[in-house]
């Protein structure tokens, strides 16, 4: 079988240290050798103009390309017949469905056809709000195909939710499905979507997928059945083309204040770093059957289920269900029977199967593994080594991935087998990326044995370009806080041998099972119910789930803590509903008013005995107050 991604895959350490002091040196011929290897439209004028303080960063100046040429088209000659997305479904009964990359490629153009027949053109923002099925990954590459922006709305959110992501990308067209199958249950979706069409006018046209064939109210000269808008389109379409700068996506996260912004990635240094990350970080070679548990909704779906590994050539699993259905042992059922070799995970789902103990892994033989991983939070000790040594037997390498939305592909993590890893530590960078640790104003702090914020102080190609219609915003938050630097949000260690370990969010973001919350938008949910004054809220360790959610409530009725949590479900959706609420007469304040969040963080995490400096409280009886009514 030909290799071509031969050339890109770093095989031993000191190539990783050559590469790596190259990338640092010569960034832009760093970049375009591994460029050149794309099918481009046309090359480009210049690799890289950029600006931290603007910011204006820019990759691959005036070339052309489609992205959905280089994972699609450009691998019909040579890996036509291999499987591009291999289907498990949520119900182990209903059969798989694998796809060759011709089959891809089919249904990709079919549907393209049927999106422009239904009036999308370039530049337009499409909404895939839609459960794990392969039209989902069809529909995005659809978008990218005729040039419209899509983006993917995570299909637990709330119609809210929904809906103000809908008008704040001003979309045109929304895709969805009639249901979803989870687990046991079977979830309402195109009842969502007509919920959040009330509040929008800007959606013209609504494609559903049929999946669970629950009835459902379809809107006349609004909404068309998939089936029907492909039946009479032909399976063949002439790409768009596209400007390395021009948008891909816009996907929706939390930030510190109340409203998601809408991070902006492009089409040309998207392309190039999550292809040349996925190779790297997975070792992925051909032949090698791969399985990220992501969900399409979140970016870790976006760049390491669909675009890194299609990109590489690669069989990529989608997984319809949930880790625990039909019982505790799923995720290792489908690593046997599909003999997954590289196997990506969150450390809330490690430890939640952790908690179901060996029986359900005993009974599985876990035999094709070669590379595990972890994304979302920091995984900690105990949960590293059941992994590594329950499901890695020991044997595969574990990479702890770090990165963000924002940074569109993994920025920091051991490349398998070839760097070393290190129990919860993210390790190294990857070559390209140069993360620094700063202090409170600024510093580099060089050296090991150091701690401070993270940083980084040089663009890479997939790096965020802007927030959705508001610059000023995107500014603000990665650009602001620290000269020249793009901001992480994120803390971290540098210890004695040079690894970093991610301490965690520095700022009001939560992070619930892999999942990011701003404290600032479950406030303003909880402040949406008719008897709630003002709330507080922070995030608070926990076994599962990482971080869990505690709500301190002023409320002028008792016995409303359960209503809460459902305004926060109706608002945002369920996965940030509060694990605890608590009604309390008063939260404590500084004389300007500010909440002290680091005192109710303590109470939350049931850490009363040192509470700091509470001298400039303006209420400190307050506080006695909470702490009772918290036991
Ligand atoms: O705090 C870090 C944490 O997740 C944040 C990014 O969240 P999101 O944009 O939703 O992307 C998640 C998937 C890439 C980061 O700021 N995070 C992500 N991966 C790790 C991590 N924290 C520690 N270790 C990781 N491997």
């Amino acid at each position: 079988m030909k290799d071509f991604t031969k050339p890109h895959r770093i095989s031993s350490l000191s190539e990783y240290t050559t590469k790596y002091d190259h990338s640092v040196a010569d960034p832009e011929a760093f970049w375009e050798e591994i460029a050149n290897s794309f099918n481009w439209r046309k090359k480009w004028d210049k690799i890289l103009e950029w600006d931290f303080n603007s910011p204006d960063i820019k990759w691959f100046l005036g070339a052309k390309l489609n992205i959905t040429e280089n994972l699609l088209d450009r691998h019909l000659p040579d890996r036509g017949d291999q499987v591009a997305i291999l289907w498990e479904p949520n119900d182990p009964k209903e059969r798989p469905e694998t796809i060759t990359y011709k089959e891809l490629h089919r249904k990709v153009c079919q549907f393209a056809n049927a999106m422009i027949a239904n009036g999308v053109e370039k530049g337009d923002r499409v909404i895939i709000y839609m459960p794990m099925v392969p039209e989902a990954a069809v529909a995005m590459l659809a978008c990218a195909r005729i040039g419209a922006v899509h983006s993917v709305v995570f299909a637990g959110f709330s119609s809210n939710a929904l809906a103000d992501r809908i008008n704040d990308c001003d979309a045109k067209m929304v895709l969805t499905s009639d249901g979803n199958f989870r687990g046991a249950k079977t979830i309402d979706v195109k009842g969502v979507v007509d919920d959040a069409l009330q509040k929008c006018s800007c959606v013209e046209k609504v494609i559903v997928f049929q999946r669970t064939k629950t009835e459902v109210h379809m809107e006349i000269g609004r909404d068309l059945w998939w089936h029907d808008a492909i039946k009479d389109m032909s399976d063949q379409n002439e790409a768009e083309e596209m400007d390395a700068e021009d948008l891909l996506f816009i996907l929706y996260t939390s930030g510190s204040t109340g409203k998601p912004k809408g991070v902006v990635h492009t089409c040309g240094g998207y392309m190039v770093y999550t292809y040349y990350s996925f190779l790297n970080v997975f070792q992925y070679k051909p032949g090698d059957m791969y399985w990220c548990t992501a969900d399409v909704g979140w970016i870790t779906g976006h760049s390491y289920i669909v675009y890194g590994p299609l990109l590489a050539g690669a069989a990529t699993i989608m997984f319809e269900g949930v880790p625990t259905y039909p019982d505790a042992g799923r995720f290792w059922e489908v690593c046997d029977k599909h003999q997954v070799n590289q196997f990506y995970t969150a450390p809330t789902a490690i430890r939640a199967l952790q908690a179901h103990g060996l029986e359900p892994v005993r009974k599985h033989k876990l035999d094709s593994l070669k590379v595990i991983g972890s994304v979302g939070e920091p995984i900690n000790e105990e949960a590293w080594h059941w992994y590594h040594e329950q499901i890695g037997k020991g044997r595969c390498p574990l990479v702890d991935t770090w990165w963000q939305t924002e940074t569109g592909g993994i920025m920091i993590s051991a490349l398998a087998g070839i760097t070393p890893n290190k129990p919860a530590h993210a390790s190294l960078p990857l070559p390209g990326i140069q993360p620094i640790i700063v202090d409170a104003d600024g510093n580099e702090l060089e050296g090991n044995n150091v701690e401070g914020n993270l940083c980084v102080k040089f663009p890479w190609p997939s790096i965020l370009r802007t927030t959705y219609g508001d610059h000023e915003r995107c500014k603000q938050t990665y650009f602001s806080a620290y000269n020249n630097m793009y901001f992480t949000g994120d803390g971290a260690k540098r210890d004695h041998d040079g690894y970093l370990r991610i301490l965690g969010r520095v700022d009001d973001v939560i992070n619930v099972s892999g999942h990011r919350m701003g404290t600032a938008e479950v406030e303003n949910a909880i402040n949406e119910h008719a008897k709630v004054v003002e709330s507080a809220v922070v995030g608070f360790p926990h076994d599962i789930k990482g971080q869990g959610i505690y709500a301190f409530v002023i409320a002028e009725a008792d016995g409303i803590e359960e209503e809460i949590r459902e305004t926060v479900s109706k608002m945002i959706g369920p996965i940030a509903k509060p694990d605890q609420v608590q009604i309390v007469s008063g939260l404590p304040k500084t004389r300007s008013g500010k909440i002290m969040r680091r005192i109710l963080r303590k109470i939350a995490s049931k850490d009363t005995s040192n509470l700091g400096d509470t001298s400039t409280l303006l209420n400190p009886e307050v506080v006695e107050d909470i702490i009772k009514g918290s036991k």
